[in-house]
C-alpha cells in the first residue's frame, strides 16, 4: 500500500483563498504534508477540473445508536457522510438511552473509532431529554461533548433553559464557549399538528404547526442569550420570523449562530399534498416564504451552517398513515448537491457553510478551512461540479430510505473523500 497521495491539479477552496494546487497527503499519519505545484508522491489522484475543500461538517445527524440500529448504525450513517463529503457529524442525543451520561458518549465515541468520520456526540441538556434536571455538563465536556443540545424536542421551560445556560457559562471549557443548541418549537402550539399549519395543512385536514411555535422560542432565547452571555446555536430554521429575529440578535452583537436543513430551503408545505409521510419532518416544511427567507439568511451570513437534521427511518415505520408516521428525513449524501444545485451563492460562500463555519460552532479545529495546509489533518472533500445524477433511495449508503429527493436531477457531487488521511470514498464509493 502505498504510503503517500498527491491530489494533483485540482481547485482548492479553502478558508485562505481560492487557488489551483496539489495537495500531498501522508496516509500513515493521516496529515497534509505539502500543498504546491510540481508536486509528486506514490499515487496521484488527478483533481483537474474539480474542487479541493476541507471536508464537511454536519451539526446535525441522527445515527440511532444506541437502541435504535434497525434504522442505521453509527458505521451505515458514517458511509453516508462519506459519501456525501463530511468528515466530522455531530450526533444527536436521541438515541435509547439518550446521550445523557458520560458512559453513552463513551459508547458512542468508541463505536465511532471504526467510522469513516468523525463520530462527535452531543449530549443532553437534561437528563433523559425530558426538560426537568441537568445532565451532567461538566462531566460530559471531559468526555468530549462540544454542543448540549435535548433535539428531538426543545427546551420547553424558560426558567430551566435560563439555570442550563448560566450554569453551562461557567464550566471552564478550555477556553473555548460552551454552546447549547435548541430545537425551536413550544410543544404548547405544536402538539396534535403534524405539518406547517396554513392553507394546506387546512385542505388537507391535518392537524397544524404554526410559525409561531418556532418564533417564540428563537425569541426567549435570544432575550437568555443576552441576559446570561451564553452561546445560544439555533437548529433547522425554518420560518422568516426566526431568521429575521436571529439576524437582528447578531446585528445586536448577541452571542446566537444558527444553522438551516436542505429541505428547509428547497421543500414547502405543498408537498404533503399526497399524504406520503417521507414529507413529515418537525419542524416542518413551510411556505414558499419562509424557504425564500431561509435562503436569503444563508445569503447573507444570518443562518451561519447548513446542516442536514439527517433523521432515518425504517421503511416500516415511515409506511404509516400521515399522523402516525414519525418525523424524520435523510439528507447527508443530498445535502451538498442540493445546496449546489438550489443556492445561488458564490462557492466559497456554499463551502464556508458547509466546512469552516460549522467547524467553528462545534469546536472541531481538525476540519476548519485552513486544514488545506501541511501540518493539518488531511480531512478533504473532492467534488465534481460538473456530475449529474438522480437521487435513488435505494443506492443510498443509509439502511433507512425516506429521502424526499427520490428522483430528483441534482448538479455536483463529492468524488472523493478523504478522513485523516484515509480514502473512505473513492469515485463516489465508500471503501469499506
Ligand atoms: O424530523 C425530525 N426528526 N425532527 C427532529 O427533531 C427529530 C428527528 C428524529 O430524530 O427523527
Amino acid at each position: 500500500m502505498s504510503q503517500t497521495i498527491v491530489l494533483k491539479d485540482g481547485r482548492l477552496i479553502d478558508y485562505a483563498g481560492d487557488r489551483i494546487a496539489d495537495v500531498v497527503i501522508d496516509t500513515s499519519s493521516g496529515m497534509i504534508t505539502e500543498v504546491g505545484t510540481g508536486l509528486a508522491a506514490e499515487t496521484e489522484i488527478d483533481c483537474e477540473g474539480l474542487v479541493v475543500s476541507p471536508g464537511f461538517v454536519d451539526l446535525h445527524v441522527h445515527l440511532r445508536e444506541p437502541g435504535l440500529e434497525a434504522a442505521e448504525t453509527i458505521l451505515t450513517g458514517s458511509r453516508a457522510a462519506a459519501r456525501g463529503g463530511f468528515t466530522a457529524v455531530v450526533a444527536m442525543p436521541n438515541t435509547n438511552p439518550a446521550m445523557d451520561s458520560a458512559s453513552v458518549v463513551e459508547q458512542v465515541l468508541a463505536a465511532g473509532r471504526q467510522a469513516l468520520c468523525e463520530i462527535s456526540p452531543s449530549a443532553a441538556i437534561s437528563i433523559g431529554r425530558n426538560g426537568e434536571q441537568l445532565s451532567p455538563m461538566g462531566e460530559l465536556l471531559g468526555a468530549g461533548v462540544r454542543i448540549f443540545t435535548d433535539d428531538g424536542n426543545g427546551v420547553q421551560d424558560a426558567r430551566f433553559m435560563r439555570r442550563a445556560l448560566e450554569y453551562a457559562g461557567g464550566l471552564p471549557n478550555g477556553g473555548s464557549p460552551v454552546v447549547l443548541a435548541q430545537h425551536c418549537e413550544v410543544e404548547a402550539l405544536t402538539e396534535g399538528g403534524v405539518m406547517h399549519e396554513g392553507e394546506w395543512s387546512a385542505k388537507l385536514g391535518l392537524g397544524g404547526q404554526p410559525s409561531e411555535a418556532e418564533d417564540l422560542m428563537v425569541m426567549r432565547d435570544i432575550t437568555l442569550a443576552r441576559l446570561t452571555g451564553v452561546h445560544v446555536h439555533f437548529q433547522h430554521l425554518s420560518t422568516a420570523g426566526s431568521v429575521a429575529m436571529v439576524r437582528a440578535a447578531k446585528a445586536g452583537g448577541l452571542p446566537v449562530t444558527a444553522e438551516a436543513t436542505p429541505h428547509h430551503f428547497t421543500l414547502t408545505d405543498a408537498s404533503c399534498a399526497g399524504f406520503d409521510p417521507v414529507f413529515k419532518v418537525h419542524p416542518p416544511l413551510r411556505t414558499a416564504h419562509d424557504v425564500a427567507a431561509v435562503r436569503a439568511g444563508l445569503a447573507d451570513g444570518t443562518i451561519d451552517a447548513i446542516a442536514t437534521d439527517h433523521a432515518p427511518h425504517t421503511p416500516e415505520s415511515k409506511d404509516r398513515s400521515f399522523d402516525d408516521a414519525p418525523p424524520g428525513m435523510l439528507g447527508l449524501e443530498t445535502a451538498f448537491a442540493l445546496a449546489y444545485t438550489e443556492l445561488e451563492l458564490p462557492l466559497t460562500d456554499l463551502l464556508a457553510l458547509f466546512t469552516w463555519r460549522p467547524a467553528a460552532i462545534a469546536g472541531l479545529s481538525d476540519h476548519q478551512g485552513s486544514a488545506l495546509s501541511p501540518g493539518r489533518h488531511a480531512n478533504i472533500a473532492v467534488i465534481d461540479l460538473e456530475h449529474r445524477w438522480t437521487v435513488r433511495g435505494d443506492n443510498l449508503a443509509s439502511i433507512a430510505r425516506n429521502t424526499p429527493f427520490e428522483g430528483r436531477q441534482l448538479n455536483g457531487r463529492v468524488r472523493h473523500t478523504f478522513y485523516r488521511g484515509e480514502q473512505v470514498l473513492a469515485n463516489f464509493e465508500v471503501t469499506r
